[in-house]
């Protein structure tokens, strides 16, 4: 800690003695710049251009000889991976290397909360450093696009102003801990299918105001150190090599000083590279090793451009303190601070979605509880590919609710469904499994059904968990549909017609289609992948012990064609096959070979054709009424929301208005505020998000609330101009508990 404040003196004094002072975050990165300098030119061409490619699949090079350590990287977002054998990613087998599981991106954008954004970022920076990593490939903040998407678990919200916000307080976090973000995927990476090579092609005006958002809030304002370049293309280029998102918008708009780091395989070309803003290619040295030695030889690329992206990667070098490896992982990865930061989370990320008659929270007369359904005991910390944590523990729902009911009550579980552990990579099992089911829609177990059926009779009340698995959602491939699997449908029901008290609780990353379960189930809760302490939070919001106060961060459409891509037909891309992820792996090929293949492959594309109107903007502006909307979420208490005052600056629009809690016992409440433009001469959608505050209120206490919304997030990219602008004229501001309850509204001339 010591070293650090020495840094930060150091570092202050740097600026002082600078004569323009630093922008912004971004411009503390320059402050080594002369010292920089001075190492580069004493660098071979060989040196600086070994800096430019993986050294492992977790590192890039420094320059041993001048004392410059080694980069390196861990994914993330939601906890520190496990070590990994040199070459790849299986497992290197450590002990000490087991993390905090910290709940997953959509678990954490449903606490809509920016304090528990930074301090989970700050959980994960401590456990970054203690690996002796430097930099954390993640936030991964791609705004959620398609409800089949497979990582809507990774990912945060549909919404750009909820998603920037915690990418912005993530980002402060981990990088306060002295660790460098790599905030990705950087662009427009909203699905799976095909992702090594399809177009994403989207208008300037929602490249702007929706999918660049999250990334330019952590660049600009929270001084995100690194950005990965995602595997799709944009508008025509891949994102590694794409000199508009690259240059022209990271580097000029933005003031990006750090560097990139390409996705792992999605470097395409030499030229392209190093033309176009990629500084590291991950992994392998095919196009940004001996290729660009041989380019300068040949005068088509100069020694001072490999110079400058040197520059670039040293500056977060320069920022971040290297780990001796004889201090590295000599402690235990997973800290009790963080343990105890994911369970904060983890708290308040659960929503509760319905909750018919009281259903909850459980009633203390309970005596027999039958819990049923897998997801009950199934364990999330690993799968769905990149992002799978070690957890050095994990409490799964029944064991929180074993734990929180104690002796004296009952506590049964039986399976209820079989579980679908994906096909895509593995094989059928040689012996089959009665709990493992082969296809995903297979219809219900008769013998499971009946079992559970016999238990649920039996008890005060049924829990049953539904839901999906990271097999089913995961990193790689899209769903096919949101439908429930392997029957749980059929479950339900005859669950229900068993015990009327019934509840519900969903254990996945995205939405579900709710249309046969909603209708009995008293009770639904959304409990998300929910990290290390999962269990013990979702036990608490059950037996009462605390309010549940999530609010969801993207839509649960009623049926998966209401959502716009589906509605439109932009997704899926009627384009088979093609996928290069795979292809750019496979070392084994050459250049010319894997070119000519490459050549072949087709070219898929995904048309953005709904342009800004992405989940809610999509129904409220259609008037298509979801299952569950946007920022919906109830509480075992009432808010009363007092009438709004409401004010416009120059720079900001101010609101003010009393919450009440009118409850019994404590709890917190997100309070959402949208704009809409009666009368606008530019097209908008019927609302948007503007401003959100989690307030915590004691039974019974009253507090006045105040929102701002800077007049800059009310701009619009005028794509005449080429800029941003403000459209003068009436702003309708709605103030409500979620998109669709809103409980009171003002007008405001900006
Ligand atoms: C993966 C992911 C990326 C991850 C990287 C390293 O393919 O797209 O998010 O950080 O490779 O595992």
């Amino acid at each position: 800690m010591y070293r650090r404040i020495l840094t930060l003196v150091g570092l202050a004094l740097c600026l002082a003695a600078c004569k323009t002072a630093p922008k912004g975050p971004q411009d503390l990165l320059t402050v080594n710049d002369k010292k920089i300098d001075a190492v580069i030119a004493q660098m071979t061409l060989e040196e600086k251009v070994n800096m430019l490619h993986s050294k492992t699949n977790m590192s890039s090079a420094g320059v041993e000889r001048l004392g410059i350590a080694d980069m390196h990287y861990a994914d993330g977002p939601f906890g520190i991976r496990e070590e990994g054998v040199p070459n790849g990613f299986q497992s290197a087998g450590w002990q000490l290397d087991s993390a905090t599981y910290f709940p997953t991106g959509s678990a954490l954008a449903a606490t809509w909360s920016e304090d528990l954004a930074y301090q989970y970022g700050t959980g994960m920076g401590v456990e970054a450093r203690l690996r002796g990593k430097d930099v954390i490939l993640g936030p991964a903040v791609n705004i959620q696009r398609l409800p089949v998407g497979g990582r809507t678990y990774e990912y945060l919200s549909e919404d750009p102003i909820l998603s920037a916000a915690l990418a912005l307080y993530y980002t402060k976090g981990v990088q306060d801990q002295g660790t460098a973000v790599c905030i990705k995927h950087f662009a427009v990476n909203n699905q799976e299918t095909n992702r090594g090579s399809v177009d994403a092609q989207v208008d300037e005006r929602t490249l702007r105001e929706i999918y660049l958002k999250p990334f330019e809030r952590a660049v600009v304002e929270g001084g995100a150190m690194s950005v990965m370049p995602a595997y799709n293309k944009v508008n025509g280029d891949y994102c590694s090599e794409n000199e508009h998102l690259l240059n022209e918008i990271l580097r000029g708009e933005w003031g990006f000083k750090g560097f990139t780091v390409s996705d792992w395989g999605g470097t395409h070309s030499t030229m392209g590279a190093m033309l176009h803003g990629l500084n590291v290619q991950m992994t392998g040295d095919n196009y940004l090793g001996q290729p660009v030695i041989d380019s300068i030889k040949v005068g088509k690329l100069t020694e001072e451009m490999v110079d400058e992206k040197v520059r670039q990667i040293l500056r977060v070098r320069y920022a971040i303190e290297a780990i001796p490896d004889d201090v590295a992982n000599t402690k235990q990865t997973s800290q009790p601070e963080s343990q105890a930061i994911a369970k904060a989370v983890a708290e308040k990320s659960i929503v509760l979605l319905k909750n018919e008659g009281g259903a909850l929270p459980l009633k203390p007369g309970v005596k027999k509880i039958a819990v049923i359904g897998q997801n009950a005991v199934l364990k999330t910390q690993s799968g769905g590919v990149g992002a799978g944590v070690k957890a050095l523990y994990e409490i799964t729902p029944l064991e929180g609710i074993r734990k929180r009911a104690g002796a004296d009550v009952q506590v049964d579980y039986a399976p209820g469904y079989k579980n679908f552990p994906g096909r895509r990579w593995g094989r059928n099992p040689a012996t089959p499994d009665p709990l493992v089911a082969t296809a995903i829609d297979e219809p219900a177990d008769k013998k499971l059904l009946a079992e559970a059926v016999k238990l649920a009779r039996q008890a005060d009340v049924v829990i049953f968990f539904g839901g999906t698995n990271k097999s089913i959602e995961t990193e790689g491939s899209d769903r096919a549909n949101i439908d429930l699997p392997t029957g749980q449908n059929e479950v339900v029901k005859a669950l229900y017609e068993a015990n009327k008290n019934l509840v519900t609780v969903l254990i996945s990353g995205g939405p579900t289609d709710l249309r046969q379960l909603e209708p009995v189930s008293p009770a639904i809760v959304q409990g998300w992948w929910n990290g290390t302490e999962g269990g013990t939070a979702l036990a608490e919001v059950l037996f009462g012990d605390i309010a549940p106060s999530g609010k969801l961060p993207f839509t649960f459409p009623a049926k998966l064609d209401d959502s716009p891509a589906f509605a439109l037909g932009n997704f899926p891309d009627k384009t088979q096959g093609g996928d290069l992820f795979t292809m750019l792996y496979r070392q084994d090929l050459s250049r010319e070979e894997r070119a000519e293949i490459m050549a072949k492959l087709p070219k898929p594309v995904s048309q953005y054709t709904e342009g800004s109107l992405v989940g809610y903007r999509w129904y409220d502006t259609k008037n298509v009424k979801p299952m569950y909307a946007f920022g919906h979420g109830l509480s075992y208490v009432d808010f009363g929301y007092g009438a709004m005052t409401a004010a416009a600056g120059k720079d900001t629009v101010t609101v003010s208005f009393e919450l009440s809690n009118e409850g019994a016992m404590p709890a917190d409440e997100v309070v959402q505020l949208y704009v809409a433009r009666p009368g606008a001469t530019v097209e908008w959608p019927a609302k948007e998000l503007k401003a959100f505050a989690r307030v915590s209120l004691k039974a019974g206490e009253k507090k006045t609330v105040e929102l701002s919304i800077p007049v800059k997030d009310l701009r619009y990219w005028n794509v005449e101009k080429n800029a941003w602008d403000l459209e003068h004229g009436t702003l309708q501001l709605l103030l409500g508990a979620a998109s669709d309850d809103i409980r009171q509204t003002a007008e405001v001339a900006i």
